[in-house]
């Protein structure tokens, strides 16, 4: 099969345009976001990010990133822009064949064209959750409301007394720059979240230091109460958040975090306050769930997430049971008689989209290719079961779409030998394995063995840290740092000889 046979719908987040306007079907940002993942661990595996670019960077900056990897891997000639997919069916020969009929639209012209496989990426971040029914007495609020898609600066709330529902990465950006320009911000949330730094320990991002082998490795292997406790008073140690008013009420479940250095201090300075979800809505008011009221709201904001959507394709195909998407590794629909079709970046995780979604598509076109095979139907509703199960544990019922990083880029991994053998690492070259083992599990892993193996990635990885720190330190003073490895070592070492005497001791 040729790459020209399978329709790539992804663009990444070049699509999250900075229009003035949401655009219909698109998903939609704000003028001043910055990402939440540093640049080493959402790069392309094969291509890092130039040195001195920042860690955490403004979108329009990713967007030339992006543009710049599309234009040296030749791929803009395989992307139609400015077109539509409005329908995707099985094509009748498709028990035999596998094949989709696409139907697409562009300049008002519709045209069909038969395709072997397809992957669907159409994002999901689209369809706004606007959740109105929840909230008694809406219809009767006199100022204005909108959804989070909506907003792109702050420019018209000057002055204004503005509530944000949710607080999500959306709700809290908002709600920080808002307080610049606004005379009162509320957040009001149901549950609560833990608000992260995005500067880490020692003043490392806090992606390279937190997503790490050895760091998933002890989050599994500690029996769960240990492991919770440590989540906490990690989570805890910024700032206390009970003092805040963000503790989550659920503080064990691994929901994502938000991302934010500025909003314990805008909280300390008292230009955004934190409530309980809304009870009810007046003509100009919100009472909260504690009965405390917000009055002379001119503005609520509903950061309250997204749901997704494929409209061009029949629910069948995609909702294997109870009216929902079920994928076999959040990619596959168990119960296709042909494996020709795959989601790709629907799942969500504390790791970048942009690393996963390329170990989906490489797994997916292997499928497709027949090089890899799907077990059976069977086997993929129980995996799917017992998935969910665990999801359910770690993330809560609001984030089905999460899933534990490391362990499901290693899954994926395993299917097409992209899998890093580390016990092999430490046996050829211990200095490349301490750095994937203790070090972060950067995109570049992916890409040391097997096919699709890159020649620069175990460069890439020996030189992470430069890349991360070139750009902060402007100014040469002393001997740039990096985290030492050989301390997790002696960490380990120590932690086991701890475990050792305890059972020596009692046993
Ligand atoms: C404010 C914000 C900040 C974020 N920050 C980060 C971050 O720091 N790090 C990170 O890893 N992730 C971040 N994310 C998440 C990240 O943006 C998404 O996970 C990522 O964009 C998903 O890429 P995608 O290609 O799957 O979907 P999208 O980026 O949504 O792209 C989907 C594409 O499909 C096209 N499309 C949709 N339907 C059709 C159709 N019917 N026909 C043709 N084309 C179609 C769309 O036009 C679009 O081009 C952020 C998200 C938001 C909203
Ligand atoms: N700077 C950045 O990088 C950045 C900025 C913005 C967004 N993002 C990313 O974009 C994605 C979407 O983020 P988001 O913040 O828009 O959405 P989100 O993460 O889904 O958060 C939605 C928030 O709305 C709340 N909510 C949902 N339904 C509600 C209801 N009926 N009543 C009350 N509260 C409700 C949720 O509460 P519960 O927790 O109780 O469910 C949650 O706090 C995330 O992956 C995020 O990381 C990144």
């Amino acid at each position: 099969m040729k790459w020209q046979d399978v329709i790539q719908v992804l663009r990444l987040l070049v699509s999250c345009v900075s229009s003035d306007h949401a655009e219909e079907g698109r998903a939609s940002i704000y003028q001043s976001v910055f990402t939440n993942s540093s640049k080493e661990m959402m790069c392309f595996p094969d291509f890092p990010y130039p040195d001195d670019y920042p860690n955490y960077m403004h979108h329009s900056k990713l967007q030339e990133y992006i543009k710049t990897f599309a234009q040296k891997k030749n791929l803009l000639r395989y992307i139609q822009f400015e077109t539509l997919v409005s329908s995707i069916k099985k094509c009748p020969s498709f028990l035999v064949t596998g094949q989709w009929e696409v139907v697409s639209e562009k300049d008002g012209k519709q045209e069909s064209t038969i395709f072997d496989a397809i992957m669907i990426c159409s994002g999901h971040h689209v369809y706004p959750n606007l959740p109105t029914d929840s909230f008694p007495g809406l219809h009767q609020f006199q100022g204005h409301y909108l959804h989070s898609r909506d907003y792109k600066d702050p420019d018209a709330f000057k002055g204004k007394r503005v509530l944000v529902i949710g607080l999500g990465n959306s709700g809290s950006d908002i709600a920080v720059e808002l307080s610049r320009l606004a005379t009162q911000v509320v957040i009001s949330t149901r549950s609560g979240s833990w608000v992260m730094s995005r500067v880490w320990d020692n003043g490392y991002p806090w992606d390279m230091v937190y997503v790490t082998r050895f760091a998933s490795f002890l989050r599994n292997a500690l029996p769960s109460f240990v492991s919770d406790w440590l989540y906490v008073k990690k989570m805890n140690t910024w700032f206390k958040h009970e003092n805040f008013g963000l503790m989550p009420l659920n503080g064990s479940l691994r929901k994502e975090p938000v991302f934010n250095d500025e909003l314990p201090s805008r909280i300390l300075c008292g230009t955004v306050s934190i409530k309980p979800n809304v009870k009810e809505f007046t003509e100009t008011s919100a009472v909260f769930e504690d009965g405390t009221v917000f009055e002379a709201i001119d503005s609520i904001i509903f950061a309250t997430g997204y749901d997704y959507a494929y409209p061009f394709l029949d629910d069948s195909i995609i909702k294997s049971r109870n009216n929902e998407v079920t994928l076999f590794k959040g990619i596959f629909p168990p119960l296709m008689e042909k494996p020709t079709l795959a989601v790709i970046g629907l799942v969500q995780s504390l790791g970048a989209a942009i690393p996963t979604a390329d170990l989906q598509a490489r797994w997916a076109a292997k499928v497709f290719a027949n090089s890899c095979t799907l077990p059976t139907t069977n086997e993929m509703m129980d995996d799917i079961d017992e998935k969910m199960g665990k999801k359910l544990k770690w993330f809560g019922q609001s984030q089905t779409l999460q899933t534990d990083y490391i362990t499901y880029m290693d899954e994926l991994g395993s299917f097409i030998g992209a899998k890093p053998n580390i016990p092999w690492l430490f046996l050829t070259d211990p200095q490349l394995a301490l750095e994937v083992y203790f070090g972060p599990c950067s995109p570049y892993q992916f890409r040391l063995m097997g096919p699709g193996k890159w020649d620069g990635a175990r460069n890439a990885i020996l030189t992470q840290w430069d890349r991360t720190v070139k750009p902060t330190r402007m100014r040469a003073v002393g001997k740039a740092q990096r985290p030492q490895h050989f301390y997790n070592l002696l960490r380990i070492l120590s932690f086991s000889v701890l475990l050792l005497a305890v059972w020596l001791t009692f046993y």
